[in-house]
């Protein structure tokens, strides 16, 4: 007879204590220690079959790959490395109300206009609420399978008689339920067991399974990282509340590249794409401020350019703050002691705010040369010229270094009507011509000194 003990496992980090605490031991968080009963597995003694010889084969086989289903939607469709692949698992996590379930109703619909047969499971709404939606969304003629259901037997019950099925869209996986699990939905024990069945089915039935999952306030996917691992791809749904658009990241991707973005707009009719994100998050650019500089960046292959705000504020006797929305606080600490050591900006009295506007998050090195023109622009009170756009890493000793693709930045820069940029000077073993878009004059700088004394007046005194 198989014996239930209790343990406790942490729903934030899945370390497992035989002792409840308020306070999990592995990872610090508080009040995420919970109760689970486990059935003991038979032991030792108990009769086991012997396991099977598996085969080995070569690498090179003769089964041509399946093709994957492209959904339709460009944005979508990239992050994915080109469509969905068969047997696969996708987790598609966000904040709830980010628009996950809007995406997920959408790509579903046009997937099935296309011919393929697609399964949409809500554990979350009801059948009402899901077809209210869908009518919003002008996809209710769309021949998706609808159900509302949450315990998983049933599920795959359902699944294994549906043959030809292209996607199964499990919403979400937190509110999925298995009764061979004595813990509440939401769980690690439930998460984990629940998104193991559906995979398993996935793998075994041909079918790509996304599995959407709400994500706690620190950001980790509740129910958590657990089922990182299990899956094929996990993308994250983020964006602001306060700003229309949103952006899907594929933080893990088996089939395909990570840094990929896609750019969409939540509009009353759900979701639109963004084919051209720059002008999206340069829309409200005001010219000739102080503080505000264009960074050509890159998001995957995708070229996006984006403004950086910087705002000093005096200080004087306090502490210096350093608030930053959209970029790395850590860079930007080195890059102000460049700024300070190796051009002679002093800030150790003035308050800096640097914002990327428009929501977005910025991770390339090559932002520092943007970020740089825009702290030094706030400084001396001297706008950036306003057709003029920003990139380049900044090292330690103050100098500008390549960065990636500087073809592909000043294109796009041109594209959007810029008619200047300022860039890494080339090094003497680089002799390869930089093919620069017609009519963009380009600005080269090695120093990070040559950047602040364009903004510094005559004198080469700081204002602040
Ligand atoms: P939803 O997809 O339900 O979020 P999630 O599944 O991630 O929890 O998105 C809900 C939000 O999206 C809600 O605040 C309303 C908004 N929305 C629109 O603005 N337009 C629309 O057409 C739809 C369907 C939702
Ligand atoms: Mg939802």
């Amino acid at each position: 007879m198989a014996k239930a003990t209790i343990r406790y496992v942490c729903q934030a980090c899945g370390a497992v204590t035989p002792k409840w605490a308020g306070r999990c031991e592995t990872c610090g968080e508080w009040n995420t220690v919970e109760e689970e009963a486990v059935v003991a597995r038979p032991g030792p003694a108990a009769k086991q079959q012997p396991g099977r010889s598996i085969a080995f084969v070569g690498l090179a086989g003769t089964a041509e790959p399946p093709p994957r289903a492209a959904i339709g939607i460009a944005e979508l469709d990239r992050v994915l490395g080109g469509g969905l692949v068969p047997s696969s698992a996708v987790l598609v996590g966000g904040d709830p109300g980010i628009g996950k379930s809007t995406l997920l109703l959408q790509a579903a619909a046009k997937l099935a206009r296309s011919g393929k047969r697609v399964l949409y499971v809500s554990g979350e709404e009801s059948i009402d609420q899901i077809r209210l939606r869908a009518r919003r969304l002008g996809v209710a003629d769309s021949a998706i399978g609808l159900a509302a259901a949450i315990n998983v037997r049933d599920i795959v019950a359902a699944l294994e008689q549906a043959q030809d099925t292209t996607l199964v869209v499990i919403d979400s996986i937190q509110t999925m339920w298995m009764d061979a699990i004595d813990s509440a939905p939401g769980t690690v024990a439930q998460v984990r067991a629940c998104s193991f069945e559906l995979i398993r089915l996935a793998k075994a039935g041909n079918f790509a399974v996304v599995l959407v999952g709400h994500v706690t306030k620190d950001g980790a996917l509740a129910g958590p990282r657990v089922l990182e691992h299990m899956v094929d791809a996990v993308l994250y749904f983020e964006g602001d509340r306060g700003h229309q658009f949103r952006i899907l990241r594929a933080v893990k991707n088996r089939f395909g590249a990570t840094d990929e973005i896609g750019v969409f707009e939540m509009t009353d009719a759900g979701l639109a794409e963004v084919p051209n994100p720059s002008a999206l998050f340069l829309a409200e650019r005001r010219g000739n401020i102080a503080g505000s500089a264009v960074f050509a960046g890159l998001e995957g292959t995708r070229p996006v350019l984006v403004e950086v705000q910087a705002l000093l504020a005096p200080n004087p006797g306090g502490s210096p703050r350093r608030s930053v929305i959209g970029w790395d606080s850590g860079r930007l600490s080195m890059l102000l002691a460049v700024l300070e050591t190796r051009a002679g900006l002093r800030l150790n009295q003035t308050d800096v705010y640097l914002n990327i506007a428009g929501g977005l998050r910025v991770t390339e090195p090559a932002a520092d040369l943007a970020v740089a023109a825009a702290i030094a622009s706030a400084a001396f009170e001297a706008p950036t010229s306003p057709g003029m756009v920003y990139f380049g890493e900044v090292g330690l000793s103050g100098e500008v270094r390549q960065v990636a693709q500087a073809e592909a930045r000043l294109k796009e820069a041109a594209k959007l009507g810029f008619d200047a940029a300022t860039l890494p000077r080339r090094v003497a073993h680089g002799n390869r011509r930089l093919a620069a878009p017609d009519g963009l004059r380009l600005e080269e700088i090695g120093h990070i000194s040559d950047l602040v004394g364009r903004f510094a007046p005559e004198s080469g005194t700081k204002k602040l």
